[in-house]
């Protein structure tokens, strides 16, 4: 849990962990800036019960050197978010512009069945499962949490590292790109 900030009156009451503003912008404005913001994207994945369970997120980021540690976000109606919430360990695996196919199945509602599905090698048996195409792979312990209404904040941290030269797949403007101009899987 977050503790409460200094500047946020409680009225005696119980601060909630994040105080919401008085006045909000516009959702749709607010959306259409947010589309602006590239960003790399990666598969997490956990273990439930042994049986490995997936999304795809792009609000991940590096908190700390030390110790190395990083957070992301699971929106709590994601299928994952409870398994996450209960796991130990979970992997993330940033994706390179090779895998926007990939990055279409783990952010697809509907889809996560066939996320693991393939018997390709390509998954990894590690544990928790590490992409094994994945520009970057890392493994790490979930040393802590906060809630933030919609979504969880989740800190991991990292345990294992495996990186590898290749292009980054980015979002951007609602679309999945690549870094190489001469290159765009995703363009719309
Ligand atoms: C580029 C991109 C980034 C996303 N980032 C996040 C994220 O950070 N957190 C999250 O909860 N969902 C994120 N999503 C949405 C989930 O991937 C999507 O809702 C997925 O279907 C959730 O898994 P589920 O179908 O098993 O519920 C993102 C989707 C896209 C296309």
């Amino acid at each position: 849990m977050l503790s409460p900030l200094p500047h946020v009156a409680t009225d005696g009451e119980p601060a909630p962990v994040i105080a919401p503003a008085r006045t909000f912008a516009d959702s749709v404005r607010f959306r259409d800036a947010m589309a602006r913001l590239a960003s790399g994207v990666a598969i997490v994945a956990c273990l439930d019960r042994g049986q490995p369970r997936g999304l795809l997120v792009s609000s991940l980021t590096s908190l700390s050197l030390e110790p190395p540690r990083m957070l992301f976000c699971v929106r709590k109606a994601a299928g994952s978010h409870d398994a996450l919430r209960q796991a130990h360990r979970c992997s993330l695996s940033i994706l390179s512009d090779q895998d926007a196919e990939e990055a279409e199945r783990f952010s697809a509602p509907g889809r996560a069945t066939e996320r693991f599905a393939a018997d390709d090698g390509r998954l990894g048996a590690g544990s928790p499962p590490v992409y094994a195409r994945a520009l970057v792979g890392l493994t790490g312990l979930i040393s802590g949490g906060a809630d933030a209404g919609s979504h969880s904040v989740f800190f991991l941290d990292i345990e294992t590292v495996e990186a590898r030269d290749a292009t980054p797949l980015v979002y951007f403007d609602r679309a999945f790109r690549t870094l190489d101009p001469a290159h765009s899987p995703g363009r719309p």
